[in-house]
């Protein structure tokens, strides 16, 4: 997951430290996709302390030769199809506005689970102590039911 993430050149990779601790912590929410023995892919993500019912994605990150293969909406979709039946309905994640790639991601996962997607921005450049890119909070929300 830290190799993947490193070279995804996008990702603020976390320290390798990070993930153990993760993969230790958040199993139930967090997901790898191995092709063979090789590591393709990842969701890490946790269910909000205070909105258990939203998944938060961390990060998801397929590594160069499995992209474009359905992967990453694949991993997305199984872990959330795992997690409804405990509750979730709702996912968020923040992406940065030139990542074209993620934004296409999630809208195909909204399509897929018939589910509306709104965004608004969270955190601006000025809310970073470095150049990081603004962050933009992507919602996954159930459609209202009709009367
Ligand atoms: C974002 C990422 C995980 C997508 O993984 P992937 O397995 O290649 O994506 P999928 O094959 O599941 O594609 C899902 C949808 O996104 C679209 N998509 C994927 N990559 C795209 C790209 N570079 N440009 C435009 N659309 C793209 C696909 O066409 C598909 O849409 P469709 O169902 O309408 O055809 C991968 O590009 C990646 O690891 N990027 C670097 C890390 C990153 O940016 N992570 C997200 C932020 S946390």
């Amino acid at each position: 997951m830290w190799h993947i993430a490193a070279d995804s050149g996008v990702l603020d990779t976390n320290s390798s430290y990070a993930y153990l601790m993760w993969c230790r912590d958040f199993t139930a929410t967090s997901v790898v996709a191995e092709i063979g023995r090789t590591v393709a892919g990842f969701v890490i993500g946790y269910r909000r302390p205070e909105a258990p019912d939203t998944l938060f994605v961390w990060q998801v990150a397929v590594d160069h030769p499995y992209r474009g293969l359905g992967l990453g909406v694949t991993m997305l979709d199984r872990l959330w199809d795992g997690l409804a039946r405990q509750g979730v309905s709702k996912l968020e994640t923040t992406i940065s506005p030139d990542n074209k790639a993620s934004i296409a991601m999630f809208s195909a996962l909204a399509r897929r689970r018939d589910c509306l997607l709104t965004d608004w921005p969270l955190f601006d450049r000025p809310d970073f102590p470095d150049s990081h890119e603004p962050e933009r909070l992507y919602r996954i929300t159930p459609k209202p039911t009709e009367e």
